[in-house]
């Protein structure tokens, strides 16, 4: 297991070759009351100031933004400061965009403290905040400036749910790009003995796919593998009263995208067995009736991937590899999900 020692090694000989003084560690008041020492090795070399946000989604927003930003022009932070973001998704997300931001941009770092913002959210220089009624809506591609190791024992203190959350995106990188890490997933006897080398494949994974995609227009499209239909159950359960987290909702996506790509054929029958016997020992799938099917594909209809009456979809090849970018007409997606 990689220790924390070691970001803090690559971060110290960063600071020294770049000679950055300041430096801002971002996170949430969950991560601070948790680690609040985490970063003080670095004390030595630069100073230190920390910026605690409320935790949340709710702190993913552009009032949020704006407080950081006054706060570092009142700190009179130029363009040699440095936000180091320490935290998950969240406080990656809208640390980024405020770097990618501040006085046109300043250097920054993600070190994520979930399993989801170490797979994903911290990697492929998507920035963002929310709108009141648009997820992401306002965002930039902005790349960190050093990449750290990630440090999986902090996932030791985080809730079930959120490590099982992560645990959904985990499964989507083994579909779409190794068999190999798919069969030992499913030996795997609980979530909490995953190994680092299958977090680091996933990160690689991604790093690749954004290296030859990095705007999103096209192969990057495969790492929404299980997110269509994986967001319209979100947004169904969420509507309910009923949220769940984004990486459960995509557990079920990646569950029905599979049987799609099975039903039309992509998949072979066998390998859709494997996966419909391993999705449901560690996750709930919502059971598609003719009305929730309904419900969903309105859903599909608004998200902003899709067009008229054709939704795109992902579809598996085989498990380990998938292929993006497939427009399929709402009638087919209803017959082939309800018979
Ligand atoms: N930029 C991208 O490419 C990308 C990809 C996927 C998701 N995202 C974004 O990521 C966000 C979701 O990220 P998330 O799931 O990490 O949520 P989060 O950042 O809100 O963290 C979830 C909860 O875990 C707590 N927490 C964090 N680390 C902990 C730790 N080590 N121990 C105990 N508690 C801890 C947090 O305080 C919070 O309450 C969403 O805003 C989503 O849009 C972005
Ligand atoms: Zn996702």
């Amino acid at each position: 297991m990689m220790s924390d020692k070691e970001a803090i090694k690559q971060l110290t000989a960063y600071f020294q070759r770049e000679n950055i003084r300041n430096v801002v560690i971002l996170t949430d008041e969950n991560v601070n009351r948790l680690y609040p020492d985490y970063f003080s090795g670095l004390q030595e070399f630069c100073q230190l100031d920390h910026y605690v946000l409320p935790a949340g989604e709710s702190s993913k927003s552009i009032e949020t933004a704006v407080k950081i930003w006054d706060y570092l022009a009142e700190k009179q932070y130029d363009r040699n400061v440095f936000l180091l973001n320490f935290g998950g998704g969240m406080v990656c997300d809208l640390g980024g965009f405020v770097a990618s931001t501040y006085k046109r941009g300043i250097r920054f770092a993600n070190h994520p403290t979930t399993l989801l913002a170490m797979i994903d959210a911290a990697v492929g220089g998507k920035t963002g905040i929310n709108l009141q009624y648009l997820k992401n809506g306002v965002g930039t591609f902005y790349f960190s400036d050093i990449q750290l190791p990630v440090d999986s024992s902090l996932l030791k203190t985080l809730p079930d749910e959120e490590l099982r959350s992560g645990f959904g995106e985990l499964v989507k990188y083994a579909l779409i790009g190794s068999e190999e890490l798919f069969q030992k997933l499913c030996k795997l006897k609980s979530i909490n003995d995953l190994e680092t080398d299958s977090l680091e494949f996933c990160i690689n994974f991604k790093r690749n796919i954004v290296e030859k995609d990095p705007k999103d227009n096209g192969l990057r499209h495969i790492l929404n593998f299980g997110h269509t239909i994986g967001h319209a159950i979100e947004s169904y359960c969420a509507e309910a009263g009923t949220p769940i987290a984004h990486g459960l909702a995509v557990a079920q996506g990646l569950y029905y995208e599979s049987l799609l790509s099975a039903k039309r054929g992509h998949l072979p029958q066998n390998e859709w067995q494997q996966i419909a016997e391993f999705l449901p020992k560690h996750f709930q799938i919502l059971t598609l009736t003719e009305d929730v099917l309904l419900k969903l594909v309105v859903f599909m209809q608004n998200d902003k991937k899709n067009t008229g009456n054709l939704i795109n979809f992902t579809f598996l090849d085989h498990i380990g590899h998938a292929s993006p970018n497939f427009q399929i007409p709402i009638s087919e997606i209803q017959n082939l999900l309800l018979t």
